[in-house]
Order: C-alpha cells, then structure tokens, then sequence
C-alpha cells in the first residue's frame, strides 16, 4: 500500500484531471451502452448519496472511483460504477483503497448490496472485483442483430440503429458511447 497517497472525498476542483483519467484509460467501446462524460461524473457526484472519492499524491488525481445509492430502480443497493488509477501509479494497491472506501460508505447509506459489472476481458478489473469480495451474481450478454440494410456500409456493428432523439437523450445520460472532441 502506497501510504503517500491520500484518499479523499471528491469535489469539484477534481473534476477536470477525473475526467482526463477517464478519457485516458476507460475503452467504452467494450460496453457500448456507456460512455465516459462530463456527465456520467455528474450523475455520481450530484447525488446526495454519493461515494466518490479520489487518490491524490499531491495535487496530482491519479486515482478515482465513482459509486452513489443510484442503481437502476433500487433504492438500497449501491452502485460502484467507474474506477481507474493512473497507469503509472497501477499496481500499488490505489484501487483497492478506493473499491474499500467508497464500499464502507455505500454500506454506510444503507446499501444491501453493491453492484459493479466487468466486461469480461477486463481481467484486472475482475480480479480487483473479485479480491474486494465481489461475487459473480448474474451474467448479462450484450446481443446484437444487425440491420440487413446497413450490410455492406461501413456501419459499427456493436451500436443498433435509433432515432436520433433516442440517441441523443442516452448519451446525455451516459448510456450511449458518442464520439466527443477532446481539449
Ligand atoms: C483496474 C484498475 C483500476 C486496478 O488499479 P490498481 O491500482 O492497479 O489495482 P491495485 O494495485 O489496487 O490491485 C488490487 C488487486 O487487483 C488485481 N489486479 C490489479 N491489476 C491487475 C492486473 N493488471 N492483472 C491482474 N490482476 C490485477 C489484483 O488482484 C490486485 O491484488 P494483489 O495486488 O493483492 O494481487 C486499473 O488497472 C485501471 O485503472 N484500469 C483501467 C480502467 C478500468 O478498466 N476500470 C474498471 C472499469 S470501470
């Protein structure tokens, strides 16, 4: 464990270097009903039940985790759903930390259960879950039909044709990997 690393709650003045960490190691295409955003932080950080916390060294982020009391419609099951450590600083036990951290105050909200979901090939992710007590509780396959009319365009397999307002009010909540400009 890497004692020179505090570990704090997260406030806005992190949000920027969170959000850059994010864009550095999240591969949202694996998941392709989430995107990484300004607003798939909101969504944690503006809960009043929030967990999110942050691994300082310094003033450097190099390690976040976000979780709050909002998943889906249970109201007492909490939601640790985006974590990441710089990978210069991986492998010294930071996400660890956080998974515990941001846990115990889930706990703390009155949380039966935290719920976390791995894409399958994400061994480190998965074995961080599951070395931090978490257990396989339901596997969900993400499958996809095709629209025989985009055969042969150069279309993304993995995204289904919508309509545009669809797209859009996904994306703004998160649920929708969209192409952004980054600064
Ligand atoms: C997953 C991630 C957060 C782990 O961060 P980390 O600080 O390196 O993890 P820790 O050092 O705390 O490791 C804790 C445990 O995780 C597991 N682990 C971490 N990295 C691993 C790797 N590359 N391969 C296998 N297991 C790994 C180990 O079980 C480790 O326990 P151990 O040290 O007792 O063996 C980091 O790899 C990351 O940011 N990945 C990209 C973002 C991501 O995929 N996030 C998850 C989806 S939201």
């Amino acid at each position: 464990m890497d004692t020179a690393i505090a570990v704090v709650p997260m406030g806005l003045g992190h949000l920027r270097q969170v959000l850059d960490l994010g864009h550095q190691v999240f591969d949202t295409t694996t998941k392709p009903y989430t995107s990484w955003s300004l607003t798939a932080v909101a969504e944690h950080l503006d809960s009043p039940d929030n967990a999110c916390w942050v691994a300082l060294d310094s003033d450097r982020v190099v390690g976040f985790v976000l979780g709050s009391m909002e998943f889906e419609h249970r109201n007492d099951w909490g939601y640790l759903e985006w974590i990441a450590v710089a990978p210069d600083m991986q492998g010294h036990g930071i996400a660890r930390r956080l998974v515990d951290v941001c846990s115990t105050a889930l706990f703390a909200r009155g949380a039966k259960h935290i719920v976390t979901d791995v894409e399958d090939r994400n061994s480190a992710s998965a074995a961080l879950m599951t070395s931090s007590g978490f257990a396989p509780a339901a596997t969900v396959t993400l499958l996809v039909r095709a629209n025989p009319r985009n055969a042969g365009e150069d279309a993304d397999p993995t995204v289904p044709p919508l309509p545009a307002t669809t797209r859009r009010d996904l994306a703004r909540r998160g649920r929708l990997a969209v192409e952004h400009p980054r600064h």
